[in-house]
């Protein structure tokens, strides 16, 4: 990895509108929420406000609708400690909206309107090239153009940047783009669609990390929900144990846990205690409501940590 200790984040910006109810509607159902809250996200924007609070030194590459909310997440960014100068503003185009139902257990389903997001064009990626360039590591996930996420992993192996892709949400990728990535961090669902074994054992986790080893990918993370993670370097597989906490709400656990990892490798850690800080990270995120108001501090992970201890 270069030394550069910069990450940048390539990425989707949401305002996320959710309703919380006992239960998800079945088609043709209308049910009352209990609660109804509009909140930032984004799946990029989650994973770089959790680099950002986490500690990390990050840049972040997206697009926002020419509309007061763009401008009110813009800004939030700036606070959360992301140089936003590499996130555009597109003229005539609203931000992205993601429609979320959150039900008693904590759970969600989700429907995205790009919006702004689809505007993040391969010209645009080329646009803050230098971004990359500068950056040790690049962090993308899968609600940009995939086109814009393939130009980018180009541009970053070309200067010895650190490909990590977050493969969310779920769609199968070409062998060209897994080619490009050298960590991977998908959950059960996406690793079944990128490799068509279907996980329901640490065996299982095992052999999908090898299908995925076989397309050029040296590090796999394979999240497993409550049972943690299961962390392949190169073939050699191990599983870590999350933390033990009550969820009320699991948006952005998984975009929590990435930004978190990422500062962490930048510091340094081992990769075992990388996935512990960011399972830490994750495990504070699950107990709040919301996306971006979930994501925790650098000290409220310290302090979780040390607790643990
Ligand atoms: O991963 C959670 C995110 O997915 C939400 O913030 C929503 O915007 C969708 O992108």
């Amino acid at each position: 990895m270069k030394n550069t200790g910069k990450l940048a984040v390539l990425g989707s910006i949401n305002a996320d509108h959710i309703l919380s109810l006992a239960q998800f509607p079945r088609p043709g159902e209308t049910v009352l929420g209990t609660q109804y809250q509009v909140a930032f996200g984004g799946k990029g924007a989650n994973q770089a406000v959790a680099a950002g609070r986490s500690g990390a030194d990050v840049s972040f590459i997206a697009c926002v609708g020419e509309d007061n909310i763009g401008g009110h997440i813009r800004q939030q960014l700036a606070k959360d400690h992301i140089n936003v100068a590499p996130v555009e503003v597109v003229a005539g185009e609203s931000t992205g909206v993601a429609l979320i139902f959150v039900n008693a257990e904590g759970e969600n389903s989700i429907a995205i309107h790009a919006g702004a997001n689809a505007a993040l064009t391969p010209a645009i990626v080329e646009k803050h090239q230098q971004t990359i360039v500068d950056a040790a590591v690049l962090l993308m996930q899968l609600e940009s153009p995939l086109d814009s996420v393939l130009a980018a992993a180009k541009i970053a192996r070309q200067h010895q940047t650190r490909v990590v892709l977050n493969p969310a949400p779920a769609t199968s990728l070409s062998d060209e783009l897994l080619a490009l990535v050298d960590m991977i961090t998908p959950n059960e669902t996406e690793a079944e669609i990128l490799t068509g074994v279907r996980i329901t054992s640490d065996e299982d986790a095992a052999h999908a990390a090898s299908v995925l080893h076989e397309k050029g990918i040296a590090s796999v993370l394979i999240t497993l929900g409550h049972r943690g993670v299961w962390l392949s370097e190169n073939g050699d597989g191990q599983r870590i144990a999350g933390f033990k906490v009550k969820a009320v709400d699991t948006i952005a656990a998984g975009d929590t846990f990435n930004g978190a990892l990422i500062t962490a490798l930048l510091e340094d850690k081992p990769m075992d205690q990388a996935v512990r800080f960011a399972h830490a990270a994750a495990a504070i995120a699950v107990t709040r409501p919301g996306a971006q108001p979930s994501v925790p501090w650098r000290d409220e992970i310290d302090s979780f940590l040390l607790q643990q201890e």
